[in-house]
């Protein structure tokens, strides 16, 4: 083993020296350690629709996807997918040439940016941003280049300041790297933003990846705009989507890619090398759910908007600042108002003075300063979870 390690180098590649644990194992671990609620990491403390587990229960039994399934994904949930696009978006996908599945959007954002990014070229990606894009435009070569969104109080929420966005754009950017709804911030892009965001794409003829993987999480007004439907964008962008935030089923890693015949054989030739195929029976199982009744998905984002309210209204009682979310099940706050400033020492110090676990924004921003303040809580939990964690948090100003 000494041998191995003689030298002075490092074991990790330089590229992802950076990205040591992830802030969400440090976290988790401490809320196991002092029982306290985890509001942290964002998956579902309770199971999707019975029929849909039921669903992969079938296909592990009557054999389907028990063997490698086909490359691109079986052309049932790849049917599924095209039809879930047009049905909801009109937006028209071939399945055979169109669509690929992936082991969850993860995947996909990794198979994309190492398909698309040579060494040297700059990636734009909205900030905050979820933390898989730094480490796989790092594993591309690529260079990243934030554009921060910023809180405003008059248009509500954190918005992109658009006159930024067309500044950070250089002859060196290969592409733009989107999500909305936003995570960590809530924010839905509204179709000024996204009409603002394609124009400059076909201006300066970028490619964009944009991540929609909470599309039917958006609350009361806001409404989720694939970049997809807008013009010029349908040839130049790779759209990605998860089953595991529309149907509750994270642990399964089912997400796919929707682009051109031109972009989804870049983005699965990368793919191939990664997991090559994943999930098999699951797969099976999401095309059912992708074909649900309307009133599945109604049902899922009423549900999810009463956890907001809760949630939301519980914080602002406590005393911090809420950026009530138009969209995904994360609310970002704001401690100032509680005397804080600096989002690791409070998420820190959180399980030992409340009970409760949250995530500091400020990892998922390379302007650190910019994101000290702003700490975030998931609402996909229980009623009940929730209603404790709100009692719990009123300790903060009691
Ligand atoms: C914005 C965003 N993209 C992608 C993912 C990963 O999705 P999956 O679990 O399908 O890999 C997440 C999960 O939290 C996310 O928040």
């Amino acid at each position: 083993m000494a041998a191995m390690t003689s030298s002075a180098r490092p074991l990790l590649n330089r590229r992802l020296a950076e990205f040591g644990t992830t802030i969400f194992a440090e976290m988790s671990a401490l809320a196991t350690a002092t029982g306290s609620i985890n509001l942290g990491q964002g998956f579902p403390d309770q199971d999707g629709p019975a029929e849909i587990r039921e669903a992969a229960v079938r296909a592990l039994r009557e054999g389907h996807g028990n063997q490698y399934p086909p490359g691109p994904g079986v052309p049932e949930l790849r049917t599924a997918i095209a039809a879930h696009q047009e049905r909801r978006y009109g937006l028209a996908f071939d399945p055979d040439r169109e669509v690929l599945v992936t082991a969850g959007a993860t995947e996909a954002i990794a198979a994309a940016l190492l398909a698309l990014v040579e060494p040297g070229d700059e990636v734009v990606a909205l900030e905050p941003y979820y933390d898989s894009y730094a480490a796989c435009v790092a594993m591309a070569g690529g260079t990243r280049v934030p554009v921060t969104l910023r809180p405003d109080t008059e248009a509500g929420g954190f918005r992109l300041d658009l006159d930024e966005l067309r500044a950070a754009v250089t002859d060196r950017t290969r592409l733009l790297l989107i999500n909305t709804p936003h995570n960590p911030t809530g924010t839905v892009l509204t179709r000024e933003e996204l009409t603002a965001i394609a124009e400059l794409a076909v201006e300066r003829d970028l490619l964009v990846i944009t991540d929609e993987v909470y599309e039917h999480l958006t609350f009361g007004d806001a409404a989720h705009i694939p970049l997809a439907t807008l013009p010029g964008m349908r040839e130049r962008t790779v759209t990605i989507g998860s089953a595991g935030k529309t149907f509750s089923f994270t642990g399964w890693k089912v997400g796919w890619v929707t682009a051109s015949p031109e972009l989804v054989t870049a983005v699965r030739s990368a793919k191939q090398f990664l997991t090559y195929v994943s999930a098999g029976p699951f797969q099976y199982a999401v095309a059912e759910a992708l074909a649900l009744p309307d009133t599945y998905f109604d049902a899922f984002r009423a549900d999810m908007s009463l956890k907001r309210d809760l949630l939301a209204d519980g914080l602002a009682a406590a005393g911090f600042e809420v950026f009530r979310p138009a969209g995904t099940y994360f609310v970002t706050t704001d401690i100032r108002p509680l005397g804080e400033s600096d989002g690791f020492a409070f998420c820190r110090a959180l399980p030992e003075r409340a009970g409760v676990v949250a995530i500091p924004n400020a990892v998922f921003y390379d302007h650190r300063d910019a994101g000290a303040p702003f700490v975030r809580f998931a609402f996909c939990k229980q009623v009940p979870v929730l209603e404790e964690a709100v009692a719990r948090l009123k300790k903060l100003t009691a």
